[in-house]
């Protein structure tokens, strides 16, 4: 299974990158995660042309091409960063590759609540009509105190949240293997939701 990790963050010290590079290797048996970042990119604006700058457009590749996404948020006033509400306009304006796609949300904060607002917030925007992100329901892995949560090598030192981290991602990966298998077998209005445009939505639709 090829999956991509998503940094939430321009932080250079973020907690999440440790997280998500901790998955990588702790998973390695399971899943390929390719871990990457948001840092280098610009700030959306709405480009002429809907045209993506070519390091947003290599993010969609890798979206699209992945079995599955994991998305690593901080938490920052009780949303998400700034810098990854900014991918994930790109994402929304061009190519649309998260449409169907199944994603896992994970969080780590400083404090004591892991990232449980971020996280609310982050599957309420993921069901945007142009994003409609398959997102693994009824499970959050939330870590808190990230800051004494990783050794010198990387290592998660937190027992409790290693078990649950690996229930989680067993249940992801299953969710990834029938999410696809249902994708096969139906049409769920994904053609629709790629020409989704918010000036032609119509204001009794479904949108
Ligand atoms: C601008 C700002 C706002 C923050 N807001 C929150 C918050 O609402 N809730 C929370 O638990 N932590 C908050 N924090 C603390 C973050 O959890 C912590 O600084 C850090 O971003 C955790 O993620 P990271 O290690 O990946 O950078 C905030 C930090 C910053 C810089």
């Amino acid at each position: 299974m090829n999956l991509i990790g998503i940094v939430g963050t321009n932080s250079n010290t973020s907690t999440n990158r440790k997280l998500l590079q901790f998955m990588s290797k702790h998973f390695s048996a399971q899943a390929q995660i390719e871990v990457c970042e948001i840092k280098h990119l610009p700030a959306f604006d709405e480009p002429e042309g809907r045209q993506a700058p070519q390091e947003v457009q290599e993010l969609c590749e890798k979206i699209a091409a992945a079995d599955g996404v994991i998305i690593a948020t901080p938490e920052y006033d009780h949303s998400i960063p700034a810098a990854l509400k900014s991918v994930i306009e790109w994402i929304s304006y061009t190519t649309r590759p998260l449409i169907n796609k199944s994603v896992l949300i994970v969080g780590a904060s400083h404090g004591l609540l892991g990232t449980s607002r971020a996280q609310a917030h982050l599957r309420q925007i993921l069901d945007a009509p142009e994003l409609k992100a398959r997102v693994l329901p009824s499970s959050e892995f939330l870590l808190g105190h990230s800051l004494t949560a990783f050794d010198e090598e990387g290592h998660l030192v937190y027992a409790d949240k290693v078990q649950e981290l690996d229930e989680i991602f067993e249940e992801f990966r299953l969710f990834v293997k029938i999410n696809q298998q249902l994708m096969k077998e139906h049409d769920f209005k994904t053609e629709q939701n790629k020409r989704f445009s918010w000036e032609t939505a119509s204001q009794g639709g479904r949108f």
